[in-house]
Order: C-alpha cells, then sequence, then structure tokens
C-alpha cells in the first residue's frame, strides 16, 4: 500500500510539523510506503485548458506535472495537507490539483483514501476551514474518493502547531482512521 503525502506549504512551518506527526502514525501501518511531495519544490506550471491531455492521458506540459500526477494515481492514501491562504488552499497545492485533470478518468477509476488537512492563524470559527472541507468534499465526490479524515487547526507562526502538544499527538493519532 502507498500513501502520497501532498505539502501545500512553502515553508518548513507548521504544515511540515503536521506531516511528520502524522508520518510517524503512518510508520504504525505495516507495509505502508510513504511518499511525500512539496508542492513548492516542484515544477508544475498552471493547466492552459490546452485539453491534449483529453486525446493523450499526459500533460503538455514538459514540467514536472506528469510525474507528480503518476504519483497521485500511484497511491493507495492521498493526504492533501495546506496552510489556508487567503481563505483556500494554497496556490502551489492547487496547480497540482488542477493538473489531475489530465488523468480524471484513471483518477476517478482508482479507488483511494484521502487525508485533508488545514492550518491557518484564524480560530476554529472561521469559514475557512468549512470552504476548504467542502472543497475537498467536492473533489472526492466527484472523483469517487473517500475521505477518512478532515482535519483543521489554528496555528500561525513557525513553531505554532509543534507547540500545540493536543493537536500534533491528534495528529500522530489519524493513521487508525486510514
Ligand atoms: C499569503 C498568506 C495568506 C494567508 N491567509 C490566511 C487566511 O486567509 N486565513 C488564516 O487563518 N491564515 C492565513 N495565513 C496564515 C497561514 O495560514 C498560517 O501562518 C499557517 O500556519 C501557515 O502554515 P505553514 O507554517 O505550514 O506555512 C496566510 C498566510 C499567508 C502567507
Amino acid at each position: 500500500m502507498k500513501a502520497l503525502l501532498l505539502n501545500g506549504s512553502p515553508r518548513q512551518g507548521n504544515t511540515y510539523t503536521a506531516l511528520e506527526a502524522l508520518k510517524k502514525g503512518f510508520a504504525n501501518i505495516e507495509g505502508l510506503e510513504v511518499g511525500e511531495i512539496e508542492a513548492t519544490n516542484v515544477d508544475v506550471s498552471p493547466c492552459v485548458a490546452c485539453d491534449t491531455c483529453g486525446e493523450t492521458g499526459k500533460c503538455v506540459f514538459d514540467d514536472d506535472t506528469n510525474e507528480v500526477i503518476a504519483a497521485v494515481e500511484e497511491a493507495d492514501v492521498v493526504v492533501f495537507a495546506t496552510p489556508v491562504y487567503w481563505w483556500g488552499i494554497t496556490a502551489q497545492l492547487k496547480l497540482i490539483i488542477d493538473k489531475m485533470y489530465s488523468r480524471g478518468a484513471a483518477l476517478q477509476a482508482a479507488k483511494k483514501k484521502v487525508g485533508i488537512i488545514a492550518i491557518g492563524e484564524a480560530d476554529q470559527e472561521d469559514v475557512q476551514y468549512e470552504l476548504i472541507a467542502k472543497q475537498f468534499e467536492a473533489i472526492c465526490g466527484y472523483l469517487g474518493w473517500e475521505i477518512a479524515f478532515c482535519n483543521t487547526y489554528t496555528a500561525g507562526a513557525v513553531g505554532d502547531l509543534a507547540a500545540d502538544e493536543k493537536a500534533v499527538a491528534e495528529i500522530e493519532g489519524l493513521w487508525k482512521t486510514v
């Protein structure tokens, strides 16, 4: 079984901390191979809606798109982890999600479990967490993927999530839901 963690943050901050905790928990799943992609470190250009992929099943760009989307396709568990930027997910992560279009039919045919972690500075009453959860509900509903967990946390500065022992312990336990 393969898990792919997609980190939408451009810095080694709270999302990084969350994924480190998640990996600690995932180590309990026997035979689980864990891969990780930092969206900021891959070259995935924006979708230009050329629709060539509709015929070829591949993105026309000679960048990291096809490799990244192949990793999504191969994974049994996909975790989308993102800071909240302007009430939504980061542009870096959205670029990858947009390119899932290039393998839409194949991804729809694949059975996957999904985890979502969103971290923002605002408290949990803010509508942003609901908006992000709804976006992933729609995406996963369309693809026929099952959401195993969707957890949101409040943390602003680098180190804030690491200092929140309760949150870190909760994330370490998320593997049980997968
Ligand atoms: C461009 C930008 C936009 C942001 N927008 C929001 C926002 O809409 N809501 C919020 O709660 N936090 C917002 N934040 C704060 C981040 O979500 C927060 O600092 C988060 O912990 C960053 O995660 P990271 O440390 O993994 O990068 C924003 C930060 C940046 C840089």
